[in-house]
């Protein structure tokens, strides 16, 4: 069980504890009571009836095809409901999670949104503006369908807050393999230096920005993977329980390796989205792109194959790490149809659901029962790894710090974008940790 101030410490260490509080039936009830049993989770044949309405940033291209994927089994399971979609679009919810903060502020919460497992569920925790969903977590199998790390990262005090509906890795280079090969590059690089000595050859056959990126929050995730590969698995983790200071020589260091990634990379503005860059590497104007495995269903959506098109391995010195987050999606508090949003999450939850999503947005299911086999190679291969490799939490997406942490990396970020000033970034993010660090 995670208690209110631990929320970005590393999946390792909280899995044990966790899954005493919340697989039982000595299960929190709804009200924080952890000796309440779990009320046994009522539901009516067909849908409680009413409209869902469903609060995510899915809103748009490739992103939109898992969300019409259970749009379109919600429909055939539940009839009596209606699925409104309320998404805003923007990755990573970069318009979407204001719109929401201040819905939630007026007391005007959609019937579900999508939420980050870790550090940024708590947010919405710790300000009492979701509901307890122990019932629904409980009759969809517990933890005997969950893996147990991860319902840890969505219980509070033996309270789970969430339903998870997939797994991203965010620790990926997608790569053209046609400018690969014209530049004569076929193997893995091993590091970072390595990588950047194969950009050079890419730049010499005539591809003039290698490495592509987009908007603000990409290149935080950019930055994120720079921290990972220089910092190892210890000193990144550490960075979100004190351990490791913000303006360590290692984090110096990967300031300094981020800057000069960048210049291997075109100019982005700050409001370009994801697609953009993938898009670049689509078309052979870039050979690289840093970005989480939904990324896949753009490949997908432009008809490009694994290996014959593309190729992807994890950002190099990153190696097998799992840079984690999940999507999960809750019942805010005040919502008009709870009952409607329990169907939702009933479908969000079941192998079906997941099966038919997880397969059109690019990650893995979170539950285990969905067998690997149903899927292609790329997804075969992130459920492999989420196994066996070590895994950290991404900055970028919610898993390790809170809103309000992420807004001030994104903002030094985005200053640095222009800057350059190494001093300066180091000097923000420092500040960035002490003002939020709890
Ligand atoms: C993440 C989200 C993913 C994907 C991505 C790009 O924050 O967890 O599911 O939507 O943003 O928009």
């Amino acid at each position: 069980m995670r208690s209110r101030n631990v929320a970005s410490a590393a999946i390792a260490g909280l899995v044990a504890v966790a899954l005493a509080a919340c697989g039982s039936n000595t299960q929190t009830g709804d009200n924080g009571n952890a000796n309440a049993p779990t009320t046994p989770l009522q539901t009516t044949s067909g849908g409680a009836g009413g409209d869902v309405g469903v609060f995510t940033w899915w809103a748009a291209g490739s992103e939109k095809k898992g969300l019409d994927a259970l749009e379109e089994l919600f429909k055939q399971q539940y009839p009596n409901d209606k699925f409104v979609n309320l998404a805003v679009a923007g990755g990573a919810g970069s318009n979407a999670k204001a719109k929401l903060a201040s819905d939630l502020q007026n007391n005007q919460p959609p019937d579900s949104f999508q939420g980050h497992a870790g550090a940024e569920l708590m947010d919405y925790i710790d300000k009492s503006q979701i509901e307890p969903v122990n019932d629904v977590i409980k009759a969809l199998g517990g933890e005997s369908v969950f893996p147990k790390d991860l319902l840890d990262r969505l219980t509070v005090d033996g309270n789970i807050y969430s339903v998870p509906s997939n797994i991203h890795r965010a620790n990926v280079v997608w790569a053209n393999t046609a400018v690969l090969k014209k530049a004569g590059i076929n193997e893995v690089p091993k590091d970072l230096k390595a990588w950047m000595a194969d950009m050079d050859k890419i730049k010499a056959s005539g591809v003039a920005t290698p490495l592509s990126v987009s908007g603000t929050w990409t290149q935080v995730q950019l930055f994120e993977n720079v921290l990972i590969a220089d910092l190892g698995v210890d000193g990144y983790s550490g960075l979100f329980d004190g351990k490791t200071k913000w303006d360590s020589a290692e984090v110096k260091q990967a300031v300094a390796d981020y800057k000069k990634l960048l210049s291997y990379a075109n100019t982005a503005s700050d409001g370009d989205d994801w697609p953009v860059a993938t898009d670049m590497v689509i078309d052979g104007k870039a050979a690289y792109n840093v970005m989480g495995d939904w990324a896949v269903a753009e490949f997908n959506d432009k008809g490009k194959k694994q290996d014959q098109d593309w190729t992807w391995f994890a950002t190099p010195g990153t190696d097998g790490v799992f840079d984690f987050l999940a999507d999960s999606f809750t019942l805010p508090k005040g919502a008009k149809n709870p009952g409607g949003t329990k169907d939702w999450l009933m479908l969000i939850g079941s192998a079906e659901g997941q099966k038919a999503f997880n397969l059109a947005k690019g990650s893995i299911p979170a539950r285990t029962d969905v067998p690997a086999s149903d899927f292609p190679a790329y997804q075969q291969g992130a459920m492999k790894a989420f196994k066996e490799d070590k895994i950290v939490s991404s900055i970028a997406h919610g898993a390790a710090v809170s809103l309000a942490w992420n807004a001030d990396i994104s903002t030094a970020i985005s200053k640095f974008y222009a800057s350059k000033d190494e001093n300066g970034l180091v000097s923000d993010l420092a500040a960035a940790a002490k003002k939020n660090q709890g």
